[in-house]
């Protein structure tokens, strides 16, 4: 048993959709959630830049003592997870390798559609996997850069969104993809539109649900699962405290119950 906090990133809000996700697997647990605010985006930046921000997060998390690293944020996945692994010795999970995994579980037609920001795309992070698991399997990618502002103004049904889903995504109609992985943190709160352009039959693959069960999986494993009936949920941001506030308010809570608790703001340098 091991009650000290779970250290959680991303590049802003959006890796509260894998918040949410970790509290209906493992509400015992404390979370201390960093959105390195004064600095998103990330999925523009470098490989360079996206290491060297991540390492500075998980540095700070460590300080606060936390007993394992969950990176919520598919370009910090895609870009850092490696180097993070080769300089600290806790156990670290991010958001592609269980994405990918529950992709291959759910398709039929052995084509899947991969979603997300231009430096998730570019990486490849996900294609490879799939690739190393299944060669056979065939990859549409595209990286949908609206999608971030677009939940972010909390315009995640309706006209607007349903013509820039389209514009993305029309590619992938008639191509018998059968699933596509949310390769952004943001995505899953834009199920509506995507499902109302490739229809309901689609399977729209969470990276942050499917990382909820390894998170579980893997505090059971290495015995540091904490024994607590109800755990915190603690936020920490780089900038605003108001802004990252009124986006909670605005798209995260209405679509997935979020709410702004204690919002602390800190200084990574
Ligand atoms: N959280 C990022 C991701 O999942 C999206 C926002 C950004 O570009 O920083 O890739």
């Amino acid at each position: 048993m091991d009650n000290r906090p779970i250290g959680v990133f991303d590049s802003g809000v959006g890796g509260l959709t894998v918040v949410s996700a970790l509290l209906q697997n493992i509400p015992g647990e404390t979370i201390y959630y960093v959105g390195d605010t004064a600095r998103v985006p990330y999925g523009n930046k470098s490989q360079e830049r996206i290491q060297q921000y991540s390492k500075e997060i998980v540095d700070w998390l460590i300080q606060k003592d936390c007993k394992m690293i969950i990176i919520a944020c598919n370009t910090a996945s895609s870009l850092a997870i490696d180097y993070l692994k080769s300089k600290f010795p806790l156990p670290i999970i991010g958001v592609i390798d269980p994405g990918v995994d529950k992709a291959l579980s759910v398709t039929k037609s052995q084509t899947i559609g991969i979603i997300g920001t231009h430096a998730t795309i570019q990486s490849d992070s996900y294609g490879n996997r799939l690739k190393s698991i299944n060669p056979k399997i065939k990859i549409l990618n595209k990286a949908c850069p609206l999608f971030v502002p677009l939940v972010e103004e909390g315009l995640v049904e309706g006209e607007i969104p349903n013509l820039i889903v389209e514009s993305y995504l029309s590619d992938f109609k008639n191509k018998d993809v059968d699933t596509v992985i949310l390769g952004c943190t943001h995505y899953p709160i834009l199920r509506k539109p995507i499902k109302y352009i490739l229809g309901e039959g689609i399977n729209l693959v969470d990276s942050g649900e499917a990382t909820a069960e390894v998170v579980l999986e893997s505090l059971n494993e290495h015995k540091i699962l904490s024994d607590s009936l109800g755990g915190k949920l603690h936020f920490f941001v780089t900038d605003s405290i108001k802004s990252f506030k009124k986006t909670i308010i605005k798209s995260f809570s209405p679509s997935i119950g979020i709410i702004a608790g204690p919002i602390k703001r800190i200084d990574l340098h």
